[in-house]
């Protein structure tokens, strides 16, 4: 396992440089302490801890219903063991739509609260003002355009984005103007490849794809996906690099066979005592 102990944390001027040297930048979302020091060991560039979690993490049916609280519970954790990537919270649902203000005690509270890096949140030129507002009180923003999950009741379920020349110009749109608003990078998720490639050219900041092709500045995906861990239907663009949940299942099932079978614990895991002491306390017993 590689070990980044010696490492200086990713910083927004490296993503910065590694699009202006064409080099991909690397993102994986993690939830919790053991699996944001497994990904900051791979020395990936970004960790999100993404509101992907309601799904992931609770069992829910979408993003929809995770809280705040839910949200900074999982950033603390993930904290503790992100000492090389950059931390980025997402703001949930409900936490920056209504009212500006509230976005930015919101972002605040990741900071704080959370102990992340930067926020990102969910939308277009409509959350530019927003954007704007919370860069002003001094945290960076990554903007997330094109599938944007927590739209669900308007996007009318999980499917591609920007697939005609009007609805790909809007997208394209979105994205200048969350530039212009200060964001530092943006997620292009489900979009045409050729969409996400155009984007990126027109940008200055990175672009991040999930689904949006090898023309993207860097790749994100979710933690149980790329492993294998999630038991719903996976969407075409996540690759598994490992099938984790069989070996997991076998290791539980072996223990308890092991257990039913008296073969576990054995005497390396069990706790000697002096003779003496044994005894003694056998005898206090009797007493
Ligand atoms: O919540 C999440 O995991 C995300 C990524 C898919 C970008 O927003």
């Amino acid at each position: 396992m590689t070990s980044n102990t010696n490492r200086k944390k990713v910083s927004l001027l490296d993503l910065q440089a590694k699009k202006q040297r064409g080099e991909p930048i690397t993102m994986l979302t993690a939830y919790d302490y053991t699996g944001a020091l497994l990904v900051d060991r791979a020395e990936i560039d970004t960790i999100l801890v993404g509101d992907s979690l309601g799904m992931v993490v609770m069992g829910l049916d979408s993003t929809v219903p995770v809280t705040m609280d839910e949200m900074l519970h999982h950033c603390r954790a993930v904290a503790r063991g992100a000492t090389y990537a950059h931390l980025i919270g997402d703001m949930p649902f409900m936490s920056y739509q209504a009212d500006v203000s509230e976005a930015v005690r919101n972002a605040g509270r990741m900071l704080k609260e959370g102990h992340v890096d930067s926020i990102k949140l969910e939308g277009g030129r409509e959350m530019a003002a927003t954007v704007r507002a919370i860069v002003a009180a001094g945290i960076a923003v990554m903007g997330h355009i094109g599938l944007t999950p927590q739209s669900l009741s308007k996007l009318g379920g999980f499917r591609a984005q920007g697939r005609t020349a009007e609805a790909a110009r809007r997208l394209l749109d979105d994205a200048l103007a969350l530039e212009d608003a200060g964001c530092y990078a943006i997620v292009l998720e489900a979009v045409p490849a050729p969409v996400a490639a155009e984007i990126s050219r027109r940008l200055r900041i990175p672009t991040i794809g999930i689904g949006a092709g090898p023309g993207c500045d860097g790749q994100v995906l979710v933690f149980h996906d790329i492993l294998g861990l999630y038991d719903r239907l996976q969407p075409r663009f996540v690759k598994e690099y490992a099938q984790l949940q069989q070996p997991i299942l076998d290791a539980f099932v072996a223990y308890r066979e092991d257990t039913v079978h008296h073969r576990f614990p054995t005497a390396e895991h069990s706790f000697s005592m002096n003779a003496e002491e044994l005894e003694a306390f056998q005898k206090s017993l009797e007493e």
